[in-house]
């Protein structure tokens, strides 16, 4: 059976069309979302923290669940981490955690990622059976000399270290894995329902970051793939110094260009994070003579708390909680799809 990245023909695709000019159309109809708002008692023109951002519209539980941490006077990093934990625990979505959809051998394979304000890292990709990747990720940075711990070593890792498996069984999800062994049909559409991956990225009040990133990656890879939600500097980048950046999308375009990494540190040059989600995701169109049906976005937040994000396609829609605003939104975007 052969798998391609491309997008094939399927029925329920929507064609993507190449509209030039929106973006420049966004930024000029102020939908770019370069947010800078007053701080609580401060004449700031930026917004410091407290604010969480995560990818789609899971976000808004996942920001929900990080706000209560950050309100209860928690740390950051529990902030990221019980916040996308919360997506991890939804057997209803089909791209992040247990219910996420598997791979071409029938496998959900699990990534995650986590990094902290000084740029400590953890990380595990391709495990299988346990509901938090997420957490066995912050214990690989923390009980480990290591960052990144894959397939069976990280699950007998984690085994060893207090996480217990958990078999779930979606027969939603095996009737759509029969299916598509039935058709063999590759479609990695990513933008639509809403789907694909939890990024966050979050400021607590005193300016400290953090983040995180978890996924069961894309729907009918081959076994063993892996995509940027564990990579670091990939699906996510945090340097306390610049600023924190996490992505969407198809990952292999993310790898290739260092997508987040690249965020920040045109973060650090004194780019906003608009325009350096821009910037990296036009770095991703101009590696690529073929982007038909593939979405890649950014969510950024600079180190003074000016935040932002930019995707590919239209239709990428992400969760900010701040003191004053609780809600879902878009980011400006490159192109635009019919549909
Ligand atoms: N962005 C998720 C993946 O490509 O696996």
């Amino acid at each position: 059976m052969v798998v391609s990245l491309r997008t094939m023909p399927h029925p329920d695709r929507r064609r993507f069309i190449k509209l030039g000019l929106a973006g420049s159309a966004a930024l000029a109809a102020g939908c770019a979302n370069t947010t800078t708002e007053a701080a609580p008692g401060s004449e700031s023109p930026h917004a410091k923290g407290p604010l969480v951002l995560s990818t789609w519209k899971h976000g808004m539980a996942a920001n929900a669940k990080a706000w209560e941490v950050l309100g209860s006077g928690g740390d950051v990093l529990d902030a990221v981490e019980k916040g996308v934990a919360v997506v991890e625990s939804d057997l209803s979505n089909r791209s992040v955690g247990l219910g996420g959809m598997p791979d071409r051998d029938g496998h959900v394979t699990l990534d995650a990622c986590i990094q902290d304000h000084d740029g400590r890292a953890g990380a595990v990709a391709f495990v299988q059976r346990f509901e938090h990747p997420i957490s066995i990720a912050r214990a690989v940075m923390e009980r480990t000399p290591h960052v990144l711990l894959v397939g069976d070593g990280a699950e007998r890792w984690a085994l060893e270290n207090g996480f217990a498996p958990r078999d779930v069984e979606i027969p939603e999800v095996r009737a759509a894995w029969l299916e598509w062994l039935r058709t063999a049909e590759y479609n990695p559409v990513v933008n639509i329902e809403n789907h694909d991956t939890i990024g966050m990225v979050a400021m607590d009040a005193s300016g400290r970051l953090a983040g995180s990133c978890t996924t069961s990656g894309m729907a009918f890879k081959i076994h063993g793939r892996v995509g940027d939600s564990p990579i670091i500097g990939a699906g996510l980048f945090v340097d306390g110094a610049a600023g924190a950046a996490c992505a969407t999308g198809v990952g292999e375009l993310v790898i290739r260009t260092a997508g987040s990494h690249t965020v920040v540190e045109l973060m650090r040059q004194g780019m906003d994070p608009t325009e350096a989600s821009r910037e990296a995701v036009q770095r991703i169109i101009r590696q690529n003579k073929d982007m038909d049906g593939k979405q890649v976005g950014f969510l950024a937040i600079r180190a003074d708390g000016v935040f932002g994000g930019w995707s590919v396609y239209d239709g990428f829609d992400f969760a900010v909680r701040t003191n004053n605003r609780e809600e879902l939104v878009p980011t400006g975007y490159d192109r635009t799809w019919e549909g």
